[in-house]
């Protein structure tokens, strides 16, 4: 079936996190909605917190034990993954979609060589084995750069470097040609040399191989290096969401605003990472009734206290929930 130019369309998803108690229920992702399409970056930025991960896990359906999808849908060339069992999401996972995680020795065991980790997924999802499987391996570690890839694969994760653990990773994200990639602050646990490396590597994978890809980052300027649109969040909602380029020359969110301004040079479009704005994320367990970032928003209105704002649609493509832009 077609389901035209959009991969993914994520609707009105709410993932919970229940505390031990059974009382705390943690509102991770409370109401995000967003597509993507084929070949297409899209960012999800915001503070700590604000629940970027699980948004991110929750496609994947590979959430910690605690957390639950508890209502929404996640279409995936039109198919909802809500749905599908577990040997289905296992299938997906293995051949159509892959994630990089924020720490790569997460993703990797530390008790098997690269090479073995590298060749799982190939030998499950696309039955190789033998010269074919050596030569697939062969490539990939020459499609993200890793010299002399005999040594290499009979190597163990711890010793490699940092930058060279999340190269491996990404072998092994797009060892069976996905469409779908998410990276989540692929570059985090980098530093900057590496990290402009990885970058260049995600865009050239990206390219090749026609991948949709969703980053999640705390940083402007991976956003802008690799993203065609950008979604804020904080709170576990979507509170603006639009290209790129508008959402950096006309933020229309005050959050929006606040982080940006929180840039040294907000003029540049250089790697600059958030600092911290004033205030802190409210507690996702206890939100208020209204705006979740109503306390600290600079141009509050007495209604941002009682009503959630609903979505205001500033041009095509952009958006944003705020009681402020719904006025001007
Ligand atoms: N395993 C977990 N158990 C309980 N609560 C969790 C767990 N993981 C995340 N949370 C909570 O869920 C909310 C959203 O977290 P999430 O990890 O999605 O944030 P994030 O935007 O990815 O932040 P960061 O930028 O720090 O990675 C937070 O309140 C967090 O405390
Ligand atoms: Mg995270």
């Amino acid at each position: 079936m077609n389901h035209g130019d959009t991969l993914l369309q994520v609707k009105d998803l709410k993932t919970h996190i229940l505390g031990r108690d059974g009382l705390r229920v943690t509102k991770a992702v409370d109401g995000v909605s967003f597509d993507l399409k084929r070949g297409e970056t899209l960012g999800i930025i915001g503070e700590s917190g604000s629940g970027k991960t699980m948004t991110a896990l929750s496609i994947m359906r590979i959430l910690p034990e605690a957390a639950r999808v508890i209502s929404g849908e996640i279409l995936f060339n039109g198919e909802n993954l809500l749905k599908k069992g577990d040997a289905e999401m296992r299938r997906l996972r293995g051949e159509q979609m892959s994630m990089i995680l924020q720490d790569p020795m997460v993703s990797l065991d530390p008790l098997f060589t690269v090479g073995s980790q590298l060749a799982e997924p190939l030998k499950v999802h696309r039955r190789l084995s033998g010269a074919p499987l050596a030569n697939r391996m062969t490539e990939l570690m020459s499609a993200v750069s890793i010299p002399s890839p005999e040594t290499r694969l009979k190597q163990y994760p711890h010793q490699m470097s940092g930058g060279m653990l999340q190269r491996i990773v990404g072998a092994i994200a797009i060892s069976c040609d996905p469409q779908l990639l998410i990276a989540d602050e692929p570059t985090t646990a980098l530093d900057p040399t590496v990290q402009a490396q990885f970058l260049d590597l995600l865009e050239t994978l990206r390219d090749s191989k026609h991948l949709s890809v969703i980053v999640v980052t705390h940083d402007f300027g991976v956003a802008a290096r690799l993203c065609d649109r950008v979604m804020v969040m904080y709170a576990g909602r979507v509170v603006e969401m639009g290209p790129i380029r508008e959402i950096f020359d006309h933020p229309r969110h005050p959050y929006t605003k606040a982080l940006l301004a929180s840039i040294p040079d907000a003029t540049e479009l250089g790697a600059r990472r958030l600092r911290s704005i004033e205030g802190s994320p409210p507690d996702l367990a206890m939100l208020p009734p209204g705006c979740p970032f109503a306390p600290r928003c600079p141009s509050v209105l007495e209604r941002c206290h009682r009503e959630y704002p609903g979505e205001f649609r500033i041009a095509s493509e952009h958006v944003a929930s705020c009681w402020q832009v719904s006025a001007q």
